[in-house]
């Protein structure tokens, strides 16, 4: 639609000159003011022609009119005043010979922007916390991190996703504690993560003290934990081989996560790969007379800028999650010279994420504005059905298994002859949890509702995906594809490659934002024009030869389109379902 909007802006401009050959005003600021009427009986596309009445000194109403008499192009039906809008309908045939053979022609490239060519962008996101549990909180930042890496992606820029673990910290020590108490090697050999986020737990558990359960306190164990840690700094062998094996056994569980979701990391560099990195940047803090003692610690004082103090250095010398942050952005912009580097986390890190930008600011890094923070609400789940055995939190592998149980049941029902197909389970169970989670603002809070999100009448994963199978297997059926003439013969037609060719500025528009749901919608816009298009038209029982050549086009359209915006968003492709 960008092209369509520029070609009608050039027409508008021309009216608008025609009145006052002075008008402060360029065909691009007209495309810009171009909107969609909230209802398509009015038209295609409205401009508002109160936003001229001023530099044209006249009544929005009189300019609507004049311009819409002279106002003619090839992409343009229609062209109406009323109440000061002009509203425009686009020319069937345009779509027709225009839009369709571009779609069709660009292919996977088809509504990329081309905004991103040279510059590089590093994306941190998922960033689990080693031997703690990989839950539902961490959805967000893993799905929400990898739809922009692939949109950036999609425009053209470098990407770099970077799994930033947590894994260097304190946690290590209690673990390293915990495992030489209760730990059993085969155990957690066979049993992997969850056995480390037992002993994390009960460690937890019995430092505290648990009286009810008859735990009494053991708050030695702390101390002991610090010391563990402590060892671990000064690379004790035997530690630091626990520390690796702690580090290995999660990303294996991590991994499986991740393939279930088709995403891979560029870079596993996680907290403790910055550990000899710090000291420079703590001393550079210290030179620059940035860095002051509070009560033993160091801090920069924030307080000019309406924040509490960044932590840099614990009493005891130690370093601190916002001391890793700033070696890692100086480390990244002297690896990758990155133009943006975003980083995706839940809206509680928001202070964290502000105040250490500031002090790379204060330190004088003049890339201090290519850092990005992008927040997330947070996620709950209806019901407590999920619980597990860790505590009361949902584990995102327990949640994408209950979904493909669900899947599979609903399958067994529906279409027998697939029963039993794990590979399309996993797409459209684990899909229906990513396409319902990004169908909101990623800054709203969410409660999840696995029935809906499973349901295939809503605005669900399984229903796009149930339209791509669609499109496929329309496509199957007709085997070649169509060479002759394109004739649009109908609103449904119309109003799909209407909706296909807002593709671009969606993706433009999510860029901007860094808002994956524009993409959801985007792709529910296209099932509903394309079940409203396969409902009312019949695609290969036509006699008419360009008629069923044209919607069989249109299929592979919508298949394509589809297809790409699918993969933006970490949905699967099923060509059944
Ligand atoms: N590991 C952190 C957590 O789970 C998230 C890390 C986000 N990235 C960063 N560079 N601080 O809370």
């Amino acid at each position: 639609m960008l092209k369509i909007k520029s070609l009608i802006a050039e027409k508008i401009y021309e009216g608008v000159v025609d009145i006052n050959p002075e008008a402060e005003i360029s065909a691009q600021d007209i495309a810009g003011m171009l909107e969609y009427p909230p209802d398509a009986t009015m038209g295609d596309l409205a401009f508002p022609c109160f936003k001229l009445s001023k530099t044209l000194r006249r009544s929005p109403v009189q300019i609507a009119a004049t311009i819409a008499q002279e106002l003619k192009a090839e992409a343009i039906a229609s062209a109406e005043a009323v109440n000061g809008y002009l509203n425009i309908k686009i020319s069937n045939e345009y779509l027709g010979e225009n839009v369709l053979p571009e779609i069709l022609q660009k292919g996977e490239k088809y509504g990329a922007p081309a905004i991103g060519e040279g510059k590089t962008v590093v994306l941190d996101y998922s960033s689990p916390n080693v031997a703690k549990p990989f839950h539902i909180g961490h959805l967000g930042t893993t799905v929400i991190g990898h739809a922009l890496k692939k949109l950036h992606e999609f425009a053209g820029y470098k990407c770099v996703g970077i799994n930033y673990l947590g894994d260097w910290g304190t946690q290590f020590g209690k673990l390293i504690v915990a495992y030489k108490l209760w730990g059993d090697k085969e155990q957690i050999e066979k049993g992997g993560i969850d056995k480390l986020v037992e002993l994390y737990v009960r460690i937890n558990n019995t430092i505290k003290g648990d009286e009810e359960n008859g735990i009494p306190q053991r708050a030695d164990l702390a101390d002991q934990a610090r010391e563990e840690f402590h060892k671990m700094e000064i690379g004790d062998e035997e530690n630091i081989a626990l520390w690796k094996w702690f580090v290995e056994i999660s990303l294996e569980e991590y991994q499986k996560t991740y393939k279930q979701l088709g995403i891979e990391f560029d870079s596993y560099k996680g907290e403790s790969f910055y550990t000899d990195k710090m000291p420079a940047q703590v001393e550079k803090l210290r030179e620059s007379g940035l860095m002051k003692i509070d009560d033993g610690a160091s801090i920069v004082d924030l307080d000019e800028y309406g924040m509490p103090p960044c932590l840099i250095l614990k009493r005891d010398g130690s370093t601190l999650y916002p001391t890793r942050d700033i070696a890692a952005a100086v480390y990244r912009k002297e690896h990758y010279n990155f133009d943006k580097c975003i980083y995706v986390t839940s809206t509680q890190q928001i202070l964290h994420f502000k105040q250490w930008f500031k002090v790379v600011e204060l330190m004088g890094y003049d890339w201090y504005d290519e850092l990005v923070h992008i927040p997330y609400g947070t996620v709950s789940l209806n019901g407590a059905k999920l619980a597990t055995r860790t505590g009361n939190v949902v584990l995102l592998k327990d949640l994408f298994a209950a979904a493909i149980d669900k899947v599979k049941g609903i399958m067994a029902e529906k279409n027998p002859e697939l029963a039993g197909n794990e590979e399309i389970a996993e797409a459209v169970g684990v899909g229906a949890i990513v396409f319902y989670y990004l169908t909101n603002n990623r800054i709203k809070d969410i409660n999840f509702n696995l029935e809906d999100a499973l349901s295939f009448d809503g605005n669900t994963g399984p229903y796009v995906q149930y339209t791509y199978a669609r499109t496929c297997s329309i496509l199957d059926k007709v085997g070649e594809s169509y060479g002759g003439k394109i004739v649009i013969s109908n609103d449904a037609e119309a109003a799909l490659l209407k909706t296909l060719c807002q593709y671009e500025e969606r993706v433009l528009s999510a860029i901007k934002d860094y808002e994956p749901s524009v993409i959801t919608r985007f792709i529910l816009d296209v099932a509903v024009a394309f079940n409203k298009f396969y409902h009312e038209c019949s695609i290969l029982n036509v006699d008419d030869n360009n008629v069923r050549g044209t919607r069989i086009l249109l299929t592979e359209a919508t298949r394509n389109v589809l297809g790409s915006a699918f993969s933006l968003i970490c949905l699967k492709k099923t060509e059944r379902i």
